[in-house]
This record gives structure tokens, sequence and C-alpha cells, in this order.
């Protein structure tokens, strides 16, 4: 029997049904009450709303769990690579090695852009952030393509599109960033693996015979697997709203890549660099950020620290403090910046108010130091973040669709004034 929970309101008791989810998650469906009731629910930032039941991606903020399709982000990110994650996100089980060559093989067929996407790209100034340059050009992508526009083509077509977004989004990143150095772009090289070829792109030049180092290709394999999905969360969940207009996946990845790109989403990677930056010349000066960070009238925040569902610990974050350390021993890269970071979370992790209101570092403290030892830029960061949430937001999007969700519209509790009389201009 289906268990309901009961409110009781103006004299009247409403019976709601309890949805259990498969890790015993509980959620109280309050989808009727307006109509029975009268009543909606608020909640700022959705909080402790739940905007969909998903079978994509558990996380236990409290414990720290985070397991994609069932599997620990531990055994992932150790043993599997970025493509097969992205095939267990958007397909739902591990493929099998013939599943992964043919998903491989299909993915290296559709790395190439259109010609006429270079003279796109040529319009953006170079100072252009690459994000912005990223999101303009995968909404680009549907005048190639306009047959994906349309939301009802068979799995099989759909499918196609999904294959191409996952092959074109490392030309296009490696282009947007090309476009800032004002270098010539680099085409795919598809006797490549996905990383392999992505660094090349990036980092090949004409005059110079570009190898690509092994070990900076395995440390992007794991950091975009540690990307790949996180539910619900802002750039996800814009996806699926975007989506349910029954907008193409283009234009809802676009979308995506617009949303991740703020400082307190995924943008926070860059804002992280930046503020250790600001550290280091300013003599080091941890404690004076740190109070800076708890003053309430200073709008500063420590980035990379605090998580909307973590609470106790990232389990991203233990992953990838441990790869910084072994990339930069790896590449024998002494990095001052790395010193401030371990620093500034031992200050912070002893200290009340950031105990208090359990903030942890996040995925994105050390990210970017690694992404720095790796010879990726700054403003790039982001882009690398959007290279790994592709697969996640891939999933999201197809769920939706094949779940039929309706179109997403939130309500809202009006505040403005009541109803008023017009008066011509002349009288007012
Ligand atoms: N530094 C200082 N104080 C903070 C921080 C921080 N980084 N994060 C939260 N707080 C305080 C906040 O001021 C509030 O204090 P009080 O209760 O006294 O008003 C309390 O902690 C709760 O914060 P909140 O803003 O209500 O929490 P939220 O769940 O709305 O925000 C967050 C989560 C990630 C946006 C926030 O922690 C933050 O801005 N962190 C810095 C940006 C960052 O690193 N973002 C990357 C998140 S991980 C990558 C991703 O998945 O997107």
């Amino acid at each position: 029997m289906t268990k309901k929970v009961e409110l009781h309101y103006d004299g009247n008791i409403y019976n709601l049904p309890l949805i259990e989810g498969s890790e015993n998650e509980k959620a109280i469906d309050i989808s009727n009450l307006r109509k029975d009731a009268g009543l909606i629910t608020l909640d700022k930032g959705f909080k402790n709303t739940g905007s969909t039941e998903s079978s994509i991606t558990f996380l236990d903020g409290e414990s720290g769990i985070l397991r994609y399709r069932g599997y620990s982000i531990e055994d992932l990110a150790e043993n599997s690579t970025f493509l097969e994650v992205a095939f267990l996100l958007i397909y739902g089980d591990l493929p099998n090695i013939e599943e992964l060559t043919s998903f491989t093989k299909e993915i290296s067929e559709h790395t190439l852009v259109h010609e006429d996407v270079k003279s796109i790209l040529d319009g953006f100034p170079s100072k252009s952030h690459p994000m912005g340059v990223l999101s303009s050009l995968v909404s680009s992508l549907t005048a190639f393509y306009p047959k994906s526009l349309d939301p009802n083509r068979s799995s099989e077509e759909i499918n196609g599109t999904i294959i191409r977004s996952i092959a074109k989004l490392p030309t296009l990143a490696a282009w947007s960033f090309k476009n800032r150095m004002r270098q010539p772009v680099v085409y795919p090289d598809n006797n490549l693996g996905y990383c392999e070829n992505f660094i090349r792109m990036m980092f090949s030049l004409p005059t110079v015979n570009y190898e690509v180092n092994p070990i900076i290709a395995s440390a992007l394999n794991k950091l975009l697997i540690l990307h790949a999905d996180h539910e619900q969360n802002c750039s996800a969940s814009t996806v699926r709203i975007v989506g349910s207009s029954h907008a193409s996946l283009y234009a809802s990845i676009s979308a995506g890549i617009a949303a991740l790109w703020g400082p307190l989403h995924g943008g926070a990677n860059q804002a992280v660099i930046e503020m250790l930056e600001q550290i280091r010349e300013d003599s080091g000066d941890i404690s004076k950020y740190i109070e800076k960070a708890k003053d309430k009238n200073d709008s500063f925040r420590l980035m990379g620290f605090g998580h909307r569902v973590y609470k106790n610990f990232d389990p991203r974050a233990k992953i990838i403090k441990k790869a910084a350390d072994d990339v930069l021993g790896q590449l024998g890269i002494e990095d001052p910046v790395l010193d401030i970071a371990m620093k500034l979370e031992q200050v912070a992790l002893s200290d009340d108010y950031f105990k208090d209101r359990g903030l942890y570092p996040n995925v994105d403290f050390y990210s970017g130091i690694i992404y720095r030892a790796l010879g990726i830029p700054t403003d790039m960061f982001t882009v690398m973040f959007a290279l790994g949430r592709l697969p996640g937001w891939i999933a999201q999007w197809k769920e939706m669709r094949e779940n039929h969700e309706p179109i997403g519209r939130p309500r809202q509790i009006y505040t403005g004034p009541t109803e008023r009389s017009y008066v011509m201009i002349k009288d007012r």
C-alpha cells in the first residue's frame, strides 16, 4: 500500500502520496496540492525540491557518496575511460568490448565540424571568453543539422545527434581556444583517443611536431570522468528544462554551457585559481581571506568551498586532491599555488564558521591546479568542465524526453501591486 503523508490545513486533511527511491530517499508528491487545497510549495533555489525521478546518478551529500548508474565514482575514476563512462550514463549500462569499440569508432568518425564553423569562429573577438564561444558554436550546430530541431525523430536519428555532440565538442572547445590565441585551428586526428585528440587540437602548432604526453591524457581522462554527471545541478536542470519545451539537444546543451559558466557552478574552477593567485600576490596572507569569507558585509566567498548537497565532504574533491599531487609529481612541477590551497584548506577546516555550515573543498578546489599543470589556460578551465559534463547533460535530456516529462514551468507567489487603474502620463 502506498504510504501517505497527512497535511492539515484550514480544517481539512489532505493525504499526499509518499514516493520512495531505490536508495530509500523519500519525497512527498504535491502535484495535486493546488487542485485539492489551493496551495503551492515555495522553495527558492529548489533547495529541497525534487524536480524529477531519475535513474542516472545517485548522491548522498551527508555520506559523501556519488554513483553513476550504481557504480561508485571511486571505481570509475580509477578503472574506466571517459567514453566508457559516457556510454554508461547515456545508455544505462557499462559497455562490453564490442559496444565500446563501435561507440568509440562512431564518435571518432564525427569529430570534424563543417568548414563554415570557422567563419563563425572568426567573427568572435580574440578576447571572447571561450565558454561564450563554445555555447554559441554548439547552438550553431542546429544550422548545420536542421533535422536535429525535430524532437519527434526516431531514436536512431536522435542517437546520431548524441554521437555528433560528443564527437564535436572537443573540436569546438579546442577551436574556441585557438581563436582566443589567434592561432590556426588544428583538425581532429581520428586515430587518437578522445583525450589525446583534444590535447593535440589544443596545443599542436603547424611548426611543431606535437606528441601527446600520456600523463596529461590520463589526468584529463580522470578529470572528465569526475565531472561527467551530478544529478539535478544547475546546468543539468537547465538542460532538462530547456529540452522540456521540445528544444533540440544542441540548443539544450548550449543552454547548459551558459548555466555552467557562472562562478557559483562550473566557473568556480577559474575563480579558485584567480583567488589563490590573489592570495599569493597579497604575500600569502591566508587569514585575511578567511576573515573576508566570514564577513557578511564582504561579498568575497572562499571559491571552491561549499556545496549545495555535500555537507560533509565531496568525494570528487578527495580523488582530485590526490590526483593533483600525483600529476604535479609526475610532471615534476612545483606550483606555489598548491601550497596555498593546502594551507587554506587546513585553516578553513579547523574554523568554526566553515565547520558549522558544513563547508568543505568541492570538486573545483583542486581541479584548476591540475589544469594549470597540464598547460591549460585559466579561462579554459570551465570549458574542460563542460567537456566532462556533456554525457551527463545528454543522459538527463534523453531520460527527460523518453519519460515524456511535461514542460518545466514553476509557479510563484506574486508579491507585486494588486490591480490598479492606468493613469494618463499627463496626470502622473
Ligand atoms: N565561503 C564563505 N561562506 C560560504 C561559502 C563560501 N564558499 N559557501 C557558503 N557559505 C555560507 C553562506 O554565506 C551561508 O552562510 P549563512 O548561513 O551564515 O548565511 C551558508 O554558508 C550557506 O550557504 P548558501 O549560499 O546558502 O548555500 P548554497 O547551497 O545556496 O550554495 C554554493 C552552495 C556552492 C553556491 C556555495 O557554497 C558557494 O558559493 N561556494 C563557492 C562557489 C563554488 O565553489 N562553487 C562550486 C560548486 S562545486 C561545482 C559544481 O558542481 O557546480
